[in-house]
């Protein structure tokens, strides 16, 4: 892999940080991130940025993003990767958010309407970044549906796999009742299953502690962008994080705590999507 990387034109401290979290070793199996850090520190971009360098190294790899209300996987297209858009649920209503315009989805993406989990499985490939769209009147059902899609994930054979999954709050928020409490801990229960069934899984938030611990805690990596909060006890510094400026992180895992930079992603045309949370 450090060969392909030079392919890419990263700078050898950027190449590092991607060695660490893109490498894709059998034996190890899937690799898993948390990125934190205060808003605009860059976490979407980091997640962009790391799918574009498994896009570019490992063409049979499935590539899962998070679609979300607005709308950033247009920078992938920016990036040339071709998106597909899968959706269960209604048509996806699209706007510019400064003007109002409707947009065209069928101009930036292939679509792929299905009605159930097993047809989302049938309609990813790894000829598109896969951007999927799991319509929830409420956040139980939320949480719920993208279990069931990680869930048939892990239960059938596959490549690697890498789910990208933004505001990760919104999977497993820490403040859970009831049966959304029982829901996060299925999903503790079935991240903790991807590292060997080859499932990557790279997730943002802006605070640690909006995240359910059960699930924060099943991450090998933590990044730490710009304005993150440390979790207590942990062996990085507050004033470490501090310190950061835009474009660096602090990568801890595995003891290892290094800073990093990374690099910016050029932006795609902006665009909301009205009817998905
Ligand atoms: N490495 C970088 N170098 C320079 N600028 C960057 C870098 N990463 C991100 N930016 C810029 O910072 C802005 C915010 O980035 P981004 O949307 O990734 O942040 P975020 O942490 O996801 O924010 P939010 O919490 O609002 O979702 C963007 O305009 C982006 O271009
Ligand atoms: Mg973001």
């Amino acid at each position: 892999m450090p060969l392909k990387l030079r392919v890419l034109g990263l700078r050898p401290r950027q190449r590092k940080l991607f060695e660490k979290l893109i490498q894709r070793d059998h034996h190890f199996g899937g690799v898993s991130l948390i990125a934190t850090g205060q808003m605009g520190s860059g976490k979407t971009t980091l997640l962009q940025k790391l799918a574009w360098g498994i896009w570019n190294i490992y063409p049979e790899e499935v590539i899962i993003w998070r679609g979300m209300f607005s709308c950033q996987w247009t920078n992938f297209l920016e990036l040339k990767m071709p998106v597909r858009l899968i959706y269960i649920g209604p048509e996806p209503i699209a706007v510019n958010p400064y003007t109002g315009d409707p947009v065209f989805l069928a101009e930036l993406a292939e679509l792929k309407p299905c009605s159930d989990i097993n047809e989302v499985l049938g309609a990813l490939g790894p000829d598109r970044v896969n951007v999927v769209y799991l319509w929830a009147p409420d956040p139980v059902s939320f949480t719920k549906s993208w279990l069931d899609l990680f869930e048939a994930l892990v239960s059938r054979p596959h490549g690697w796999v890498s789910i990208f999954f933004d505001e990760l709050e919104d999977l497993a928020p820490s403040s859970s009742v009831g049966e959304l409490w029982a829901q996060v801990e299925r999903a503790a229960r079935i991240i903790k299953e991807f590292r060997k069934r080859l499932i990557s899984f790279y997730a943002a938030s802006q605070v640690y502690s909006d995240v359910d611990y059960r699930v924060f805690r099943k991450f090998q990596w933590q990044a730490y962008l710009r304005g993150a909060r440390v979790p207590r006890g942990s062996r990085l510094w507050q004033k470490a994080v501090d310190a950061l400026k835009t474009g660096w992180l602090w990568l801890v895992g595995g003891g290892e705590y290094t800073t990093y930079p990374f690099a910016p992603v050029p932006l795609g045309p902006p665009v909301l999507i009205t009817n998905y949370k």
